[in-house]
Formats: C-alpha cells, sequence, structure tokens
C-alpha cells in the first residue's frame, strides 16, 4: 500500500494550492492530481452534480491505484466528503477541517469569515463543522462568486481584478475581523489582490497546510508512508486543455509541470463510485 499515490482532485487549479503544500511535506511521496478544468466551476453546480463529478474522479483514482483521496475543493468537500467516505475503501481527507484548525490557531479574536463559492457557503460547512469540531472560533460566511473565474482565466492582478474582489468583499471591510479563511482552493492564488483590498491587518488563512499534516499523521498512523526513491513522482490530469494546465500550472506551482496529461470526460463513466453506474 505504501508504495501507492496520493490522489488529489479539484474543479480546475486551485487543488494545485494543497498539492504544493504536499508536496513541502512529503516530497517522497507519489502525487496523481485531477483538476476537472471542463466541468469548473464547481460553485455554482448543485451538491448532486457535485457528488457525481467527485465520484467519477475519486473512482478514477481509486482505479489508478490511489491509497488516499485528498478532496482539494471545499465545494466538493461540502457536498461529497460523506459519500466518498462511505463508498471508497482508502481514506479520504477533505479541507474544510483543517481550514477551520488553521483559522483557531491564528485569530486572536477568536471570530473569522470564511470567503468561499456558492455552493459551499449554502452547504452551512463552516458553520457545522466549526461546531462539530468546538473549533473555538466564530465563524460567518460569505461567498465570492466570480473570484474561481480570475483564477482559471489568469486575471489574478490588476484593476478589473481589484474592483471585483472589492466590491465582493465590501460587506467585511467595516467589520473587526482579524482572519479570513480561504474557504476556497482557488483563493491563495487570488491572495495577493484579497490583501491588497483588506489590508495588511487581516490575516489570510488558507487550508493547506493543515490539510498537509492531516495527510501526513493518516499516513504515519497506518504505515504507509513512501518508503521508495525520492522524490516522488507528481502526474496531472486535466479534463480540459492539458497545455494551458501545464502552463498556469507551472506559473502557479514555481516550477515546470512536467506530466500533463488530458483526460477524457468518458473516461471517467462508470468508475465504482460514479452514482450513474451504482443506479
Ligand atoms: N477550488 C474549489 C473550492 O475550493 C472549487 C471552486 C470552483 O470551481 O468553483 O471550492
Amino acid at each position: 500500500m505504501h508504495q501507492r499515490p496520493i490522489g488529489v482532485f479539484d474543479s480546475g487549479l486551485g487543488g494545485l494550492t494543497v498539492l504544493q503544500a504536499l508536496d513541502d511535506l512529503l516530497p517522497d511521496e507519489d502525487l496523481l492530481y485531477v483538476g476537472d478544468t471542463a466541468r469548473y466551476p464547481y460553485g455554482d453546480k448543485s451538491p448532486e452534480e457535485l457528488v457525481h463529478h467527485a465520484g467519477q474522479i475519486a473512482g478514477f483514482l481509486v482505479d489508478a491505484g490511489a491509497k488516499m483521496i485528498v478532496v482539494a475543493c471545499n465545494s466538493a468537500t461540502a457536498a461529497a466528503l460523506q459519500p466518498l467516505q462511505q463508498q471508497l475503501d482508502v481514506p479520504v481527507v477533505g479541507v474544510v477541517a483543517p481550514g477551520l484548525r488553521a483559522a483557531a490557531a491564528a485569530s486572536r479574536t477568536h471570530r473569522t469569515v470564511v470567503i468561499c463559492t456558492q455552493v459551499t457557503a449554502e452547504s452551512r460547512i463552516y458553520e457545522r463543522t466549526a461546531e462539530e469540531l468546538r473549533a473555538g472560533v466564530e465563524v460567518r460566511v460569505l461567498a465570492c462568486p466570480g473570484f474561481v473565474q480570475l483564477v482559471e482565466e489568469d486575471r489574478t492582478v490588476g484593476p478589473e481584478a481589484e474592483r471585483l474582489v472589492a466590491d465582493r468583499l465590501a460587506p467585511l471591510l467595516s467589520a473587526r475581523v482579524d482572519t479570513l479563511v480561504l474557504g476556497c482552493t482557488h483563493f491563495p492564488l487570488l491572495a495577493r489582490t484579497i490583501s491588497k483590498i483588506v489590508g495588511r491587518g487581516v490575516t489570510l488563512v488558507s487550508s493547506a497546510d493543515e490539510t498537509a499534516f492531516e495527510v501526513k499523521d493518516l499516513l504515519e498512523r497506518t504505515g504507509w508512508l513512501r518508503s521508495g526513491t525520492p522524490p516522488g513522482r507528481r502526474v496531472f490530469h486535466t479534463t480540459g486543455d492539458p497545455e494551458r494546465f501545464r502552463e498556469l500550472g507551472t506559473r502557479f506551482l514555481g516550477y515546470p509541470l512536467e506530466d500533463v496529461r488530458g483526460l477524457a470526460l468518458a473516461e471517467l463513466v462508470g468508475r465504482p463510485v460514479d452514482p450513474a453506474r451504482t443506479r
């Protein structure tokens, strides 16, 4: 088991922020990434659609040998973490609980705002998880439609991005918050613009590092840490255009993405946890 890769997925490039943290903490692990770029954004999909898409992708990753799945997407975590945990034989880790733990550690006022996609906000997963974990932070949630597109369309800086970010974050600017949870894995890629708008007094909290620590803990507990020749391999799949994914991903990660493969949606049909197959 320990020689197998860790499967990581998101609607597109956002999950690379989590992959980067895994890369830093677990350089010897093989990482297998899927960006569902053809069907992004996930944030405006229904929970049922996300259960379907996440099931297909997780099924693909398990078929490819993944020993663990990291749902590197808050929207898919909100809609599909539980069904995936119930249906899969391998551990499945989401990004919401790690994000809250990071916020609890960073906030001095114990009051935080989570910015996220529409489907994540509507799910109320942050409020519920904060209560379940007794995280010790009071959570307010703000949906920020359009931010994901700024990232996927490579428009993260400049006047247009600043206008949209200022507009969406306006309700926050008068509130006294010291931390802002980036409750969408795309948002760290927009951090420069978000910081410019909210000011340096507000700490931006991402779930990426905490998620990587959770994965490491789990691998240590199960004895599944990879012991092969370092460094681990990184293989990227996208349901969109591989060349574009390679170009933007290389810029975001800061090292060349050597192995980027196209993944046709047709290849995802009939995977073990595709509800279309079990219906
Ligand atoms: N990066 C994802 C998230 O964390 C999905 C964003 C989207 O595609 O709308 O929610």
